[in-house]
């Protein structure tokens, strides 16, 4: 099995990772908790990262387990954590794995994939063994909500692959380092469906030394109706399609985002 999508370059994206503007800023975190909360637990998130997600949705009271194939993104989390008390440590439980094949040998009301880690999986075999592994560890009726970017057709086609932009803010780390981001499209490819990026981070440190670090990966996009099917083949029906966190329907905003709510039918 191939490493999936530049998660090796999570190395030092970890480090820098909560301090994101646009991370950081990221409104989808009360919607997750909301559904979590619904759910009554216990809730699995897959690709749980530096625990943006899993931290708050242990703090709301609700047993979660997140699971990334990153020992990077996991060490930042497990340092979070450790500052929280002690209850809501007791309510997280992490592990390192891959979402395409894991046995954690228990199931779970609810299963989440925010912010898109699903898209580092480039090939239809990977996107159905993850599916059908979530599947697995979901109890009977347990949903999944898989959250995409919805794919804009005009950003698809913009005239910018090579090219370096970024209108970020800068951001300061703890530590003094100065942090502007910005990214590029390396290439785009239609047939497959895969865009290859680059996230490029240009650090200062307080003594004036600066370097370059660069975060490369592919991302698959898919299109509303092919990932309906693909979570209908993966046993899974489809209860609610919104456009954004704020769970204005599908089709509401363009692009806006493709975030499903699926039902576990089969076993
Ligand atoms: C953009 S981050 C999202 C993190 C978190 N869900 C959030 O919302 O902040 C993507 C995460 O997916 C993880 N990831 C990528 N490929 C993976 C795989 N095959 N299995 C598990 N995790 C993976 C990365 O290590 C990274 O932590």
């Amino acid at each position: 099995m191939d490493q999936a999508g530049g998660y090796a370059d999570y190395a030092f994206v970890a480090d820098l990772y909560d301090f994101v503007v646009p991370y950081s800023g990221r409104p989808d975190v009360d919607f997750f908790v909301e559904a979590a909360l619904e759910s009554g637990g216990p809730v699995l998130e897959v690709g749980c990262g530096t625990g943006r997600v899993l931290i708050p949705t242990a703090r709301a009271g609700v047993m979660i387990t997140g699971l990334d194939l990153s020992t990077h993104m996991l060490a930042v989390c497990r340092e979070r954590l450790a500052e929280e008390p002690a209850e809501v440590q007791a309510r997280a439980q992490l592990v390192e794995g891959d979402m395409r094949d894991f046995e954690l040998g228990r199931t779970f009301a609810l299963a989440t994939i925010p912010f898109r880690p699903f898209q580092h999986l480039t090939t239809v075999e990977d996107q159905m063994a993850c599916l059908r592994t979530i599947h697995r560890h979901l109890e009977p009726d347990g949903k999944l909500i898989l959250d995409l970017f919805n794919p804009s057709l005009a950003v698809l086609t913009r005239d910018n692959v090579g090219q370096e932009v970024g209108e970020e803010p800068p951001f300061t780390m703890p530590d003094g380092r100065r942090v502007l981001r910005r990214s590029k499209i390396v290439s785009r490819d239609y047939s497959e469906q895969v865009n290859r990026s680059e996230l490029i981070y240009y650090v200062t440190y307080p003594d004036g030394n600066q370097e370059r670090l660069v975060h490369a990966f592919p991302m698959r996009y898919l299109f509303r109706f092919e990932a309906e099917h693909l979570l209908a083949r993966c046993g899974f029906e489809v209860e609610a399609l919104y456009a954004d966190y704020d769970k204005s329907p599908y089709g509401t905003k363009y692009p806006g985002e493709l975030i499903f709510v699926a039902r576990k039918i089969e076993d």
